[in-house]
């Protein structure tokens, strides 16, 4: 391979890669499903937080229905925290905030949190990447 022929692919190469780390969620690159904890964790704290593709989410057992939150915001995408004392989700960023079920109290966000799909595998509890309807 020539010098320019070199240039020119390193160019395509760093422009595909440039466009591939840019975007928020590539769902090329995430995983279908991952574990999240063993059911029996659920029954003895509060919730558990894990990150599944890069982005926080919360598993909780409320009024014995299991519940996988999405903490990204559905404003601007920042990532909210659960605040057990007040039973809401808080958003740093323009003080959006959620019920303890996900729904908009106050603020800018347009939309409740969203929840995962999830499966129960024996005492395993598998949040999937795909959002209830
Ligand atoms: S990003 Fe959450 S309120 Fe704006």
């Amino acid at each position: 391979m020539d010098r320019r022929s070199f240039l020119k692919q390193s160019t395509r190469l760093g422009i595909g890669c440039a466009l591939v780390t840019t975007i928020p969620a590539c769902s090329l690159f995430d995983e279908p499903e991952m574990l999240v904890c063993q059911l029996s964790e659920l029954d003895r704290v509060s919730f558990v937080t894990q990150k599944f593709n890069r982005k926080r989410i919360l598993a909780r057992k409320m009024d014995g229905e299991i519940t996988i939150f999405s903490l990204i915001c559905s404003h601007k995408r920042c990532t909210v925290k659960y605040k057990e004392m007040d039973e809401q989700f808080a958003c740093p960023c323009h003080e959006g905030l959620y019920d303890k079920y996900g729904q908009v109290i106050d603020g800018p966000p347009p939309e409740a949190l969203s929840r995962f799909q999830f499966e129960i595998r024996g005492e395993e509890l598998w949040v999937l990447n795909e959002f209830q309807k």
